[in-house]
């Protein structure tokens, strides 16, 4: 029988906590950045719930997303291709030309444009497919949602010309058990929700990521420059693992009550009295109301709180972000494909991304709904992100912007006002 001397077993302990440092149990919080990871880190084996190494990823996602490219230049998710750089009204290329954008404003990368050619298709909150009413901040303002493609993406539907409808490929009957169309690993893509900070005192605005953006006011059309602030943020990636994507998702923490230690309030999109979240929204579309706009009280439903140990990574992130801008955002949840057995390995891309194969899935305890983006939706667990994009898995691999926005564009609009 081989007897393993003192040395060699320090030498064979020391190379296994090698392996493993690769994913550490518990996963390291770091600033130490450099792009997106490539995939989730979990330890080989490791069968439990996998939420701490899954919440450490949409960290490091988040943090190289908001790191500058260059000192002062825009942040890496700002430099992402828009919306309106992909999809033109009339079905052409893909390009930065001013007249691309609502606002024919001229563009450098990572200049932001917060318009819409109808006024309201950046103001829509989403649903399956389809858009519905507004969230309103406090100062009456609209929140404005942009989305991103990263190079890997936007080369791929570029190269793919899936701008156009007719290039997305039919699905066949029977249904496949993979997406006909699937985007490559690496690919990555935001969605942004900014709030203008008009009437924010300056305390209150140093509290948010703002930068300049251009926006369209929706009722009069005017384009104009306006101090914007980010209230939330949306990153999925498709990876080498998780095939139906990783969904992370992110939240200014001045949103709702209650107040963070060592703030007051007034909070983003609550007035801080007793009028309780309406339970449907009471704003329309369209026709959509004047800014100012009335807004009414968002809260966090108290059935679906962050995860305790969201929470916890979120302390340890926020902590290490002292003194930074960021250290007031925190992660909401991030929603991933589940596959009985060892959870560090790759789940097969036929498996769908409905609730029943994923985290938090069906009676979902904790939270699965951004409140800046899918304010409404927060009771039922079947409309979180991955149950909801999952309809759009076979046609566009998840991707509801790519479903609804390829020329001709089908996007559903809310019945108008009563
Ligand atoms: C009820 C349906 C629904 C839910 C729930 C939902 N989304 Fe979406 N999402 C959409 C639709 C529809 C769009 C496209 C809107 C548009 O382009 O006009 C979209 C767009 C996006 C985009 C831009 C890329 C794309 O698919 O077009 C990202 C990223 C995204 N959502 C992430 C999330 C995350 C993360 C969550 C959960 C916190 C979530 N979504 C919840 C419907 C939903």
């Amino acid at each position: 029988m081989l007897k393993l001397t003192g040395s060699l077993l320090l030498f064979l302990a020391a190379a296994n906590s090698a392996f493993a440092g690769v994913c550490p149990n518990p996963p390291i919080p770091t600033l130490d950045i450099n792009g997106i990871p490539a995939d989730v880190c979990i330890p080989a084996g490791f069968k439990d719930l996998t939420i701490d190494f899954f919440d450490d990823y949409s960290w490091r996602a988040f943090l190289a997303d908001v790191k500058p490219r260059t000192p002062h230049g825009p942040l890496e998710f700002e430099t992402y291709h828009p919306l309106w750089e992909v999809f033109h009204e009339d079905g052409s290329a893909p390009s930065l030309a001013a007249s691309a954008n609502a606002c024919s404003a001229k563009t450098a990368p990572g200049d932001v444009v917060l318009a819409s050619f109808s006024g309201f298709h950046d103001i829509g909150q989403a649903a399956d497919g389809s858009l519905l009413g507004p969230l309103v901040a406090q100062n009456g303002r609209y929140v404005r949602y942009l989305t991103g493609y990263n190079e890997i993406a936007y080369q791929h539907i570029l190269k793919n010309k899936w701008y156009l409808r007719s290039n997305l490929p039919e699905v066949p009957v029977p249904r496949p058990p993979v997406p006909p169309v699937q985007l490559p690993d690496g690919a990555v893509i935001v969605k942004s929700a900014w709030v203008e900070m008009t009437g924010f005192s300056e305390a209150r605005r140093k509290r948010f990521y703002t930068r300049t953006a251009i926006v369209k006011d929706p009722d009069t059309g005017k384009c104009s420059a306006q101090v914007v602030g980010l209230v939330g943020l949306h990153i999925v990636q498709k990876t080498p693992s998780r095939p139906q994507w990783i969904w992370s998702s992110f939240e200014q923490v001045d949103s709702v009550p209650p107040a963070e230690p060592g703030t007051s309030g007034p909070f983003t999109f609550h007035d801080g009295a007793a009028t309780p979240m309406p339970a449907t929204n009471p704003l329309n579309l369209v026709p959509l109301a004047k800014q100012p706009a009335t807004p009414y009280n968002v809260v966090r439903s108290p059935k679906s709180p962050i995860h305790p140990q969201t929470a916890g990574t979120n302390h340890k992130y926020r902590e290490l972000l002292a003194g930074s801008v960021w250290q007031n955002y925190q992660l909401v949840m991030t929603q991933w494909p589940l596959a009985p057995g060892d959870q560090s390995l790759p789940v097969a891309a036929s498996q769908a991304g409905d609730i029943f194969e994923t985290f938090p899935g069906e009676g979902a305890t904790s939270a699965f709904a951004n409140m800046t983006m899918e304010t409404f939706n927060q009771s039922r667990p079947a409309q979180g992100c991955m149950n909801c994009h999952n309809r759009a898995r076979l046609t566009a691999d998840f991707m509801w912007s790519v479903v609804m926005h390829a020329y001709p564009a089908k996007i559903v609009l809310p019945a108008p006002a009563k």
